[in-house]
């Protein structure tokens, strides 16, 4: 009977909600970084959905895009033996964790819910440990987009680049036209999210190379100067005020018109939707020039730590059964700026941006160009990504003469952190 209700999704849902699942279940403390206008109006649906379903949600939110700030206070939280119900959390920070073996297990509704046929391997290489499911993720999102403001483009000859030279050409014009021709925010990982760009440009088996198997002579070697000597170049198009700023107010700036562009993972577009614009009319999305066809991909999960109680770990049951849901995974990742962390979830509603990021998802996942994000933590665990951080920022604020002694930097850097 359990083995048939398995294979039945509506079925175990109904006698989950009657059952396991019952009325029981305590509030819901989610530690997260949502906390910029798109981010926050897409948190709103994830709260709305519990609320919903009677479970309450206490908000624990710790600002800093890219989640850093979010890691130490959860370590803080940890530490103090009261870890939150619910953690965002990325990639090989899951794993840390897992490895500590404080975290919690979603087996039972990850099995009733069949959750292993519809998540796609990548995002369950950080969802499960030791095969047993521990997290459940909300979205995927990509960092290899630039995001353009359509009056800017159109001033500046209305073509969006697909090499670094069109790139360039409509950079330089865009300064030409009186603009701060690249919105940014000097943060490590924003100037990260850049550099995964960069590389990825180089060829995915130069990227795998690079950030995933973290290969010394790939590191150090020209072609990871050449990368570098392209970021030089970027920073030349950023305006002065960039250091600290943070990334939504650089979208902020592409959004009025005072930057022309933004190069920057696909929560950006939460921004524009929350200002009102719309796709193709107010502002253009493109991947990264040069990136076509590849992803550099990140996915934001809820984590479950192991707290006592039945009631919270029933909580956290339904928490994450509401998240799988195919339905909310739709209306939140329209909001978000994300796509659905599950392959059966329809794209009617999303809008054109989110239409081409479920599409080139889809592709990459089967060419084998989908690759995890270095810059938010889906390529190596944090006392590497931070040494790629620290050699990128430097570059970045001209400490090294050249891309050449950046790729030096960088190799030697890896090195000590492993
Ligand atoms: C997260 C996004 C978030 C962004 C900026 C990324 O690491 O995956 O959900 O919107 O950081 O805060």
């Amino acid at each position: 009977m359990a083995v048939y209700l398995a294979r039945k999704g509506a079925l175990t849902c109904a006698l989950l909600a009657s059952t396991a699942l019952a009325a029981q279940a305590e509030d819901v403390e989610v530690l997260h970084w949502w906390t910029s206008g798109g981010e926050a109006a897409a948190l709103n649906v994830l709260k709305d959905d519990l609320q919903g379903k009677g479970i309450g949600w206490v908000d624990m939110p710790v600002a800093g895009g890219g989640g850093e700030a979010a890691m130490t206070a959860l370590r803080a939280r940890v530490t103090a033996g009261n870890p939150p119900t619910a953690v965002q959390m990325l990639g090989f920070d899951i794993v840390d964790w897992a490895q500590e073996g404080v975290l919690g297990n979603l087996d039972e509704v990850a099995t009733a819910e069949n959750w292993g046929e519809v998540v796609p391997d990548a995002l369950q290489a950080f969802s499960k440990h030791e095969d047993h499911w521990i997290a459940a993720p909300v979205n995927v999102h990509s960092t290899n987009w630039v995001w353009i403001n359509k009056a800017a483009l159109d001033a500046a000859g209305g073509k969006a680049p697909e090499t670094w030279d069109e790139l360039i050409a409509v950079l330089d014009q865009m300064k030409a036209n009186g603009i701060v021709p690249l919105g940014h925010g000097g943060q490590p990982w924003q100037d990260a999210t850049i550099f995964d760009a960069l590389v990825l440009a180089e060829g995915t088996d130069f990227y795998k190379a690079a950030f995933i198997d973290l290969d010394p002579e790939t590191l150090g070697g020209e072609r990871m100067a050449a990368a570098f000597d392209r970021l030089i170049v970027l920073r030349g198009y950023v305006d002065d005020n960039f250091s600290g700023r943070d990334w939504n107010l650089a979208s902020a700036m592409v959004i009025n018109g005072e930057a022309g562009m933004q190069m920057m993972g696909d929560w950006a577009k939460g921004e524009f939707l929350k200002a009102g614009k719309v796709p193709g009319q107010d502002f253009v999305c493109i991947r990264f020039p040069g990136t076509q066809g590849a992803v550099t991909f990140n996915s934001d999960q809820f984590v479950m730590f192991d707290v006592q109680g039945e009631g919270k770990k029933q909580a956290q049951a339904q928490m994450a059964s509401a998240i799988m849901s195919p339905t909310f995974q739709s209306a939140f990742n329209v909001v978000k700026g994300s796509v659905p962390a599950r392959t059966d979830v329809p794209d009617a509603d999303f809008d054109d941006c989110g239409k081409k990021g479920m599409a080139d998802l889809a592709e990459a996942n089967t060419n084998g160009t989908l690759l995890g994000s270095m810059a938010h933590g889906h390529a190596n665990p944090a006392a590497v990504k931070n040494a790629i951080y620290d050699v990128v920022t430097g570059a970045m604020n001209g400490e090294y003469g050249d891309g050449a002694s950046a790729a030096q930097a960088l190799a030697d850097a890896v090195a000590g952190a492993q």
